[in-house]
């Protein structure tokens, strides 16, 4: 079941995941000012499936650090969860990311001397809660995956997809409202990687975390409800962007289960604000 793009996974009418107003990012590099977004607008609706593509060097992983609030831009508006990044804190972004974003990397970045279950744990510490707990949702989110009989592997004794597939569970145990994933199936080999984007697709739909991944595999981007292409730091297409052509939010998208199409109102009061 889908909650469907413009809806919180309760059904009701949701404000957008994150927007983007006129966001740039200039490098500084030895004296140098290398931009590497130039105005990017964008919103990413509730439960929507997004795939980021363009050319190396075009400014994907830069926007996806953004996105999650990995980093900040030098220009323009990001709001993240309906608060914007630029009035916080570094502690109270912190807290942000971790309520809002989950990550996933082409590189897995997980803890090498520590188990899979305790890998899945480690956002929860942060979040305070208490250890027992921690094991018991980190051990549901990674029997999600399919891995609950790896819990006490550690990463070199798993394979790449299942490495992968851990990396998923950590990023969605806080139950997420977006997932950026940038080059998740990178690393992998075609058949693994298939698996691993059939995971992403069936989290998107299951529990209506909103997926935003980078790929440069068109077939894999074929398969996303829009797709947004960067080049030199600029949007230069939205595809199968807003269904009801109002608002930035996408309504009845694939999977929506027909009930998308009140994003309407709080797509333009989103964006007006
Ligand atoms: N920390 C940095 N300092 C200076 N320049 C940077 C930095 N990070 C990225 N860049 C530059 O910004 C531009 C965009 O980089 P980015 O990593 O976002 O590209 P990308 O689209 O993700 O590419 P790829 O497909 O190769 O991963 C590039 O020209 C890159 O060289
Ligand atoms: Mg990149």
């Amino acid at each position: 079941m889908s909650p469907g793009a413009g809806r919180d996974r309760d059904g009701s009418a949701s404000a957008p995941a994150i927007e983007a107003l006129d966001v740039s990012r200039t490098y500084q590099l030895d004296g140098v000012s290398v931009p590497a977004l130039r105005g990017v607008s964008l919103t990413i609706a509730a439960g929507d499936y997004v795939a980021l593509i363009g050319p190396s060097g075009s400014g994907k992983s830069t926007l996806m650090h953004l996105l999650g609030g990995l980093d900040q831009p030098t220009g323009g508006r990001l709001v993240v969860g309906g608060r914007a990044v630029g009035d916080l804190s570094a502690p109270e972004l912190a807290r942000l990311r971790n309520e809002t974003i989950g990550f996933v990397f082409q590189a897995f970045h997980l803890l090498p001397r520590t188990s899979a279950v305790d890998n899945v744990a480690l956002p929860l510490v942060y979040r305070g809660v208490g250890a027992r707990q921690r094991r018991e949702r980190a051990a549901a989110m990674l029997a999600r995956v399919g891995l609950g009989h790896r819990l006490d592997h550690r990463p070199n004794q798993l394979s790449g997809g299942e490495q992968q597939r851990v990396a998923i569970a950590r990023a969605l145990v806080t139950d997420p409202a977006v997932l950026l994933a940038d080059e998740p199936t990178g690393n992998l080999d075609s058949t693994t990687g298939a698996a691993v984007l059939e995971l992403l697709e069936r989290l998107n739909v299951e529990s209506g975390v909103a997926l935003v991944m980078v790929t440069h595999d068109a077939e894999v981007a074929a398969r996303a409800r829009r797709r947004i292409t960067l080049r030199d730091g600029v949007v230069v297409a939205d595809t199968g962007l807003a269904d009801t052509g109002s608002g930035g939010i996408g309504s009845g998208g694939i999977g929506s289960g027909g009930i998308g199409s009140g994003g309407i109102g709080s797509g333009e009061a989103g964006v007006g604000s």
